[in-house]
């Protein structure tokens, strides 16, 4: 587990961007976090780490599912809408969730319910008030190097 502090939504989005350097493809990263905690912020940095377009990032809330162009694609989801896991089926996300390709991050995915639990998942807890926002990341395995953000004190622990 890691976890981050972040005194703005840029530094936030700083946090995933650094993050985006890591993905190979294929992760789903599960934002959690009540409204306006910085979801969709932290896609806009997700973004423009994998190199594209931050501008493009908007909240999915009415589209349900944005697509971005990026050195991975990325799929962003916003489950907030959805009434459970069979409308999440019908709609056929799960073939992005299990496609093994691009970034999929998904807001309100516990929606999903137990959809999770056979896939490997990065979770993303963001949490706080004001500017000030801690952000827990868990499944984070194959990444090694955090010193940068250790040395900027936005990483404040590092137990993986
Ligand atoms: N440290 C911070 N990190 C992220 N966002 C922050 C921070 N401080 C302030 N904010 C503000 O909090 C808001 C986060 O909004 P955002 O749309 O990203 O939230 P969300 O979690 O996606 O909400 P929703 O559940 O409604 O989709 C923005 O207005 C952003 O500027
Ligand atoms: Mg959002």
């Amino acid at each position: 587990m890691t976890e981050f502090e972040t005194h703005s939504a840029a530094q936030t989005e700083e946090v995933a961007a650094f993050l985006a350097s890591g993905l190979r493809g294929g992760e789903v990263l599960l934002l959690s976090g009540g409204l306006g905690a910085g979801k969709t912020a932290f896609v806009r940095g997700l973004v423009r780490g994998l190199g594209g377009d931050e501008n493009e990032v908007s909240s999915p809330t009415f589209a349900l599912m944005n697509q971005y162009e990026a050195r991975l694609p990325v799929y962003h989801f916003d489950l907030y809408r959805l009434s459970g896991p069979e409308e999440v089926e019908d709609l056929g996300f799960e073939e992005y969730f299990f496609s093994g390709e691009g970034v999929c991050a998904v807001e309100w995915g516990q929606v999903a319910g137990g959809l999770w639990d056979s896939l490997k998942v990065i979770r993303v807890m963001l949490a706080g008030e004001g500017e000030e926002r801690r952000i827990t990341v868990e499944g984070l395995h194959d990444f090694t190097d955090f010193g940068r953000l250790i040395q900027h004190g936005v990483c404040v622990r590092d137990a993986r």
